[in-house]
């Protein structure tokens, strides 16, 4: 039997060529590619950059912002949540999240899959694509917020 990790480290099963994904995807990862320039991280050196696309198609672009007191630092994933949210947009439609990790694909934390999943209730899902910002050919990981975290908590359940 094929072990699966669903933190899509050995996912292989989904992961697919960038240019074989839709043009909103491909556009999408994009956005977060360019994001991650903009990131703030000093103390870790990891840059990572999200892009989330609302209902509306508007593409809201995150990057991480760290600070000197560790804990007040933000994942791009959150930064990016965030500034849809404050402009009233709460359906978000795709995320896409890009860093250069060596090995495997940067998903996000279990902070910001919590605090997405709260945007993913009543069955609708967000897919989230994982990707490099250069390696060539760019191979993304395709996954969704519900399959990096089942079973979320939510005080909404059942409602
Ligand atoms: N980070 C993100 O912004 N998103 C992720 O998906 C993983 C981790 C940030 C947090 C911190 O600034 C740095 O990457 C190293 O953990």
């Amino acid at each position: 039997m094929t072990q699966v990790y669903i933190n899509g480290a050995r996912d292989e099963a989904n992961v697919r060529d960038h240019d074989s994904l839709d043009v909103s995807v491909q556009e999408l990862i994009r956005a977060a590619a360019e994001a991650r320039n903009n990131a703030y991280c000093p103390y870790s050196n990891f840059a990572v950059g999200a892009a989330i696309r609302t209902s509306d198609g508007t593409i809201y672009t995150g990057c991480n912002i760290e600070n000197g007191a560790y804990a007040a630092s933000i994942c791009a994933e959150r930064t990016a949540a965030v500034k849809a949210l404050s402009e009233g947009k709460r359906e978000f439609i795709a995320c896409a999240v890009v860093a250069q990790q060596e090995k495997g694909f940067t998903t996000p934390c279990g902070v910001c899959r919590q605090f997405l999943s709260e945007f993913a209730i009543n069955g609708k899902d967000i897919p989230l694509y994982a990707a490099k910002p250069t390696n060539l050919p760019l191979r993304v990981l395709c996954t969704s917020v519900l399959q990096l975290l089942p079973n979320s908590f939510s005080f909404l359940n059942g409602k």
